[in-house]
């Protein structure tokens, strides 16, 4: 019933399978992008310009998926991104027209928030979060009023505090693992299924 020919491509194209299954699970186990908030406390002077970076590190592509970034006391919306575009219509008022993140940096995972005019109500824990890999990271701002800025203050926006290493959330580390379970799974169940066509290709080649 099959030829060598037809044998021969089915080999092929089990070898190729078989790789591509490889490097997806070995892709989905290690070296996953994580966000990063090299800054987890960045202190911002009233009325001036103040970012919040953010980035996937290392470095990937987010402007197909979903950023979000959220003031974590009143879990609100500050700046969010869905379907290639910022979607604000939940957006704290506070904020409007004030935040911005650089499209064209979601290319390379840059997340930083910009926050112009800063005002007292900035001040608190925010979180920058995409739904690529359900990763994420929390940082604070701290409102520094006009009258109390010292000039070496100016520039220094951000203090000297060591980056958190947070770990990815709870959830991304199950989702990971029932990730890699299912391909598991499918990858086993799937070579079962090729080696069983194989015999029986094989079987009935002879008879
Ligand atoms: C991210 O973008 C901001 C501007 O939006 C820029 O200042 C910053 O250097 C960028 N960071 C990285 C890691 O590319
Ligand atoms: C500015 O300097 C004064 C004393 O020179 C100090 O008391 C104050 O805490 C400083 N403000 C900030 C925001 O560092
Ligand atoms: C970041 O903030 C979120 C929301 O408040 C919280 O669930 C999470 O545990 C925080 N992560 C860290 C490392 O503090």
């Amino acid at each position: 019933m099959w030829s060598t020919s037809s044998r021969s491509r089915m080999a092929v194209f089990i070898v190729m399978l078989t790789l591509t299954y490889l490097f997806s699970t070995t892709a989905l186990v290690t070296g996953e992008p994580r966000a990063v908030c090299p800054n987890p406390i960045v202190e911002a002077v009233e009325g001036h310009s103040v970012s919040l970076p953010c980035h996937l590190d290392p470095p990937d592509n987010v402007v197909n998926n979903a950023v979000d970034w959220k003031r974590t006391d009143a879990n609100k919306v500050v700046w969010a991104y869905r379907n290639k575009k910022e979607n604000l219509i939940d957006q704290i008022a506070e904020y409007r027209g004030r935040v911005t993140v650089n499209l064209q940096g979601l290319n390379i995972g840059n997340m930083t928030l910009l926050i112009s005019s800063v005002k007292k109500s900035d001040a608190g824990p925010y979180r920058c979060f995409t739904s690529k890999l359900r990763t994420g990271c929390n940082l604070s701002l701290i409102f520094v009023p006009r009258d109390q800025q010292n000039g070496t203050k100016l520039e220094d926006f951000s203090t000297t505090t060591p980056p958190t290493h947070e770990p990815d959330e709870p959830g991304a580390e199950n989702m990971k693992r029932v990730r890699y379970i299912i391909l598991l799974v499918v990858g086993v169940f799937f070579i079962i299924v090729i080696v069983a066509l194989v015999i029986r290709g094989m079987n009935n080649a002879e008879s």
